[in-house]
């Protein structure tokens, strides 16, 4: 017997039907095209949350979250994060294929010479109060870009959109660091081009003009990983944000500066900075067991951060590696933070309790690298920064995919309305 290719739906009251063709890709499940659905019976479909709804095709990024895997343009997360680069994952997630020498020298030189913000842009940040969140700054300083570079933008372009897609990745780090350093009153550092991404990154946050900074290649090590595990991450929150603002033919800094405010809330990458708040509230290992109590008590709203995911019902690969990898950085860096055995129990109870196991909740990427970023020096509210530097080469690589696919059209839900039905307007007096 073959596999159906259509899906029949039929409406019992009214007896209107719709044969809905079935739409495969290359792997995951066929997904039911309902495009029709409401010419042949009208009615729309209702999915909160979009748990059963594709939004698009995309051929950057695959997830079974059955089985925990994760591919970007087909490599396993786990080769990448063991033999590749950040700048290189980068590279690939735009271009759909690894560089070769020569590509890649090319890559790195042209985001090496757009790292510097705009003079006139570092004025901006003179109007944040010194405590501001840097999320905050970062999403207005990205909306910004749009000022310095909006006019000589075509988005139909693709020279354009590759050139928008390079400052994007070259500037983020420039401006995270900047907001970092106005937070704490210190000058602004230029990029040093002769640094690599991330040494550059780190020089940018932590030099200063009093001392020369010691780099740290096991801090920079660590920090490409986790930029290379952040990169990106299919239609998550924050990547279908920069999809819908960029279906209205938004520009490429507008589109990504939504995709930030999206990924600040704590449901998504917001988690890194909770889990450290969290950790830091239980504070020793003989607390776990209450926390673990509260987070299964449906009248107090307190959730395990780090812990659940909605496509992952099984490990996050990505958190497997990070697991992994903070033992080895602590031990490197000789830091010993108490956090870590916090974390671990915490982990350990959350994943034999029948709440836990029956929900399937699982560490997440956001589990652990807070305690990595914190023992790299790196502020629990730079947390979220961090992960922007990163999946901004998911995001503008969605954004390019998105322009360059046939038949895109404006991104735009129906909803079910559950308001009043028309009424008359009663004068003032009368109410
Ligand atoms: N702690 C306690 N209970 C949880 C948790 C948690 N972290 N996550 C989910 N649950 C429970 C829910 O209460 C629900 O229980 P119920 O069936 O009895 O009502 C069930 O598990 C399913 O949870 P949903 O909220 O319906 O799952 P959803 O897919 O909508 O949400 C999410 C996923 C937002 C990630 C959720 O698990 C969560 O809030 N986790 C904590 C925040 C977090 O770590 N976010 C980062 C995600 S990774 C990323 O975005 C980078």
């Amino acid at each position: 017997m073959s596999d159906p290719k259509t899906v029949k739906l039929v409406d019992e009251s009214t007896q209107r039907s719709s044969t809905l063709p079935l739409v495969a890709g290359t792997l995951g499940p066929a997904c039911i095209d309902i495009g029709t659905l409401y010419k042949d019976t009208g009615h729309f479909t209702y999915d909160m949350g979009y748990g059963s709804t594709a939004s698009t095709k995309s051929a950057i990024t695959y997830i079974d979250g059955d089985q925990g895997v994760l591919l970007y343009r087909g490599y396993p997360i786990e080769q990448l994060a063991e033999k590749s680069s950040f700048l290189e994952v980068a590279y690939l997630l735009l271009n759909g294929e690894l560089p070769k020498a020569a590509e890649f020298a090319s890559f790195e030189h042209d985001v090496s010479h757009h790292t510097m913000m705009h003079e006139s842009l570092k004025n901006f940040f003179q109007g944040f109060h010194h405590d501001a969140h840097p999320m905050a700054m970062l999403a207005a300083a990205v909306a910004s870009l749009s000022a310095f570079y909006h006019d000589d933008l075509d988005v139909e372009n693709a020279a354009d959109r590759k050139l928008a897609a390079i400052r994007l990745i070259a500037k983020m780090p420039t401006i995270a660091a900047a907001c970092y350093r106005y937070s704490i009153g210190w000058p602004f550092r230029y990029p040093r081009n002769n640094l690599e991404y991330v040494d550059r990154f780190l020089h940018m946050m932590f030099e200063v003009p009093s001392e020369p900074l010691q780099m740290s290649p096991v801090a920079a090590k660590a920090l490409d990983l986790l930029f290379i595990l952040h990169a990106d991450h299919e239609q998550n929150a924050s990547t279908s944000t920069v999809r819908l603002v960029g279906s209205t033919g938004a520009n490429p800094y507008a589109s990504i500066a939504a995709g930030i405010t999206a990924l600040w809330g704590p449901a998504h990458g917001g988690a890194n900075e909770a889990v450290l708040a969290m950790l830091q509230e239980i504070g020793t290992a003989d607390k776990v067991e209450t926390a673990v109590k509260r987070a299964k008590d449906k009248n107090d709203n307190f959730r395990l951060m780090g812990f659940g995911h909605r496509v992952y019902k099984n490990f996050d690969p990505r958190a497997k590696i990070i697991r992994e990898m903070t033992h080895k950085v602590l031990g490197e860096l000789g830091v010993n933070d108490p956090l870590l055995e916090v974390a671990l129990k915490l982990e350990e109870a959350a994943l034999k309790d029948e709440y836990f196991v029956e929900r399937k909740l699982y560490p997440n990427v956001d589990f652990y690298s807070g305690i990595i970023y914190k023992a790299l020096g790196i502020p629990r509210e730079m947390f979220t920064v961090m992960f922007a530097i990163a999946r901004t080469a998911g995001w503008i690589a969605h954004w390019i995919e998105q322009h360059e696919t046939p038949g895109s059209r404006i991104g735009r839900p129906r909803q079910i309305y559950v308001g009043h039905d028309v009424r008359d307007y009663v004068a003032a007096g009368k109410r």
